[in-house]
């Protein structure tokens, strides 16, 4: 495709709303406070902003860098900077992970779109802490419907990506992330009023530093990858969006702000319920399950008293959990149409359902995998949990690894600068701190993580 007729982001602020709205998603209103909860919360927290500063931020900048540069998909874009050589694996690596995230991720997605309907159903009134796991697991265990929600959700992505990047994803980012932030900080304000909340502000805000382990600092590196949708060029394929006059390093700072500020408050909106509902911080409360079982009934005990509140809480906040996976999804999706439709010439609808329909046949075999299939395993997972493991734990890590590398090794520094400062119109007094950390400090850090958690070597 010819770049001359390839669209941009319409303004700045369009796209960093669109980046932060990738950002945004399960990661942090799902995973990030089960990690905080897991891992011993303000302590984790301290450790996992030390993270997003010291690797995200020059990682998300080197992603902005190879896409603003070619704005070309990101198999292209390593394809484009380095011709000839085995770079562009790296950028078929991230395509691969961005389908393979695409295809689980959207069945947890769709659960999210179940529970808002049934909060809106006002289905959770009158329900105790026993009846809880039991709506989950037939749910999840019943294959049409969440076969059906599954795809709801790719369709929706589906028909957000075709309309395109200025007047599909920018329009719904600008329209939804403002929206987001409101709920967000409604059910916090809620939420830290309830009595007992004081417990939950405690555990996130004072820090106790024993509780720092390697498996911490682990842990909190791999949720700021995730949380940042780092490693996998889907920042790089936005950036490919982004106009001449976009501030790479201003962009990257924004983006990362807002992504953890919503993972802040949404440990401000769970943390002080969960408390108040009189639950400890075991792992079943505290596990993959917190918004499906657990929330569900904090919600009912915490504001039951009042139940006009308790319903409009928890449409609310299952509401802002669809927007926040739909941004994400729509983010994935359009790593892989911009890979089809460029590399294999073909118009962009077209490409993107191809990528929708593959997407969905693999999603099926992944939302079977809690009903008839969850017998079926290989290397001892389920198929979700093995696309969960696989593209989290290695690819976005080995993806992450070698940006890093291409940025601080390979590519020419003046390019780099130039991209930095936007031809010598701007200031970026952090360049060489920047190189610094994508030269040594993020692949050593990267490589650790990966060593240790493929097991290769049990460093803590
Ligand atoms: N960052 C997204 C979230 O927090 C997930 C994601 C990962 C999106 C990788 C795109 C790419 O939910």
């Amino acid at each position: 495709m010819d770049n001359n007729s390839r669209e941009n982001f319409g303004s700045k602020l369009g796209a960093v709303l669109a980046a932060a709205g990738s950002a945004v998603g399960l990661g942090n209103i799902w995973r990030f406070p089960i990690e905080t909860g897991q891992n011993g919360g303000a302590a984790f927290i301290i450790v996992y902003v030390g993270c997003v500063l010291l690797l995200g931020i020059p990682i998300m900048m080197s992603e902005f860098i190879i896409g603003r540069h070619t704005h070309t998909n990101t198999a292209g874009a390593f394809r484009k900077l380095s011709p000839g050589t085995q770079w562009k694996w790296v950028g078929r690596l991230g395509v691969l992970s961005g389908f393979v995230i695409l295809s689980y991720y959207s069945v947890v997605a769709g659960w999210t779109a179940e529970y808002t309907t049934l909060a809106i159903a006002n289905f959770f009134d009158g329900k105790t802490a026993s009846d809880f796991p039991t709506i989950f697991a037939d749910f999840v265990s019943n294959p049409w419907k969440s076969l059906l929600w599954m795809m709801a959700f790719m369709v929706v992505t589906h028909v957000i990506v075709i309309r395109g990047v200025k007047s599909g994803i920018e329009k719904f980012s600008k329209v939804m992330m403002p929206a987001l932030f409101i709920i967000l900080i409604l059910l916090a304000i809620c939420s830290v009023m309830l009595p007992g909340a004081s417990q939950g502000l405690e555990f996130l805000l004072k820090p106790d530093f024993s509780k720092i382990t390697g498996a911490t600092v682990l842990s909190a590196m791999g949720q700021a990858f995730f949380s940042l949708s780092l490693g996998l060029g889907c920042l790089c394929t936005y950036a490919s969006y982004f106009g001449n006059d976009t501030n790479i390093g201003k962009t990257a700072l924004n983006v990362s702000i807002i992504d953890t500020f919503v993972a802040i408050m949404s440990g401000f909106i769970i943390f002080p319920a969960v408390f108040n509902a009189g639950y400890t911080l075991s792992s079943e409360d505290i596990g993959p399950s917190l918004l499906f079982i657990t929330m569900p009934n904090v919600f009912q005990q915490a504001f039951g008293s009042i139940p006009v509140l308790s319903y409009l809480v928890s449409v609310l906040f299952y509401f802002l959990l669809v927007v926040a996976a739909l941004t994400s999804t729509i983010s994935m999706h359009e790593v892989v149409t911009a890979y089809v439709s460029e590399e294999f010439a073909m118009t962009r609808r077209k490409a993107a359902t191809i990528v929708t329909l593959a997407c969905s046949t693999v999603g099926v075999f992944c939302a079977l995998s809690f009903g008839p299939l969850d017998g079926f395993k290989l290397f001892g997972m389920t198929l979700f949990d093995l696309f969960d493991y696989v593209s989290s734990n290695i690819f976005l890590p080995v993806g992450g690894m070698f940006i890093a590398l291409f940025v601080g090794w390979y590519l020419d520094k003046k390019m780099v600068r130039n991209e930095m400062t936007n031809n010598g119109s701007l200031r970026a007094p952090y360049m060489r701190l920047v190189i610094f950390i994508l030269r040594y400090v993020a692949p050593v850090a990267i490589g650790i993580i990966l060593i240790n958690q493929l097991g290769l070597v049990k460093l803590f």
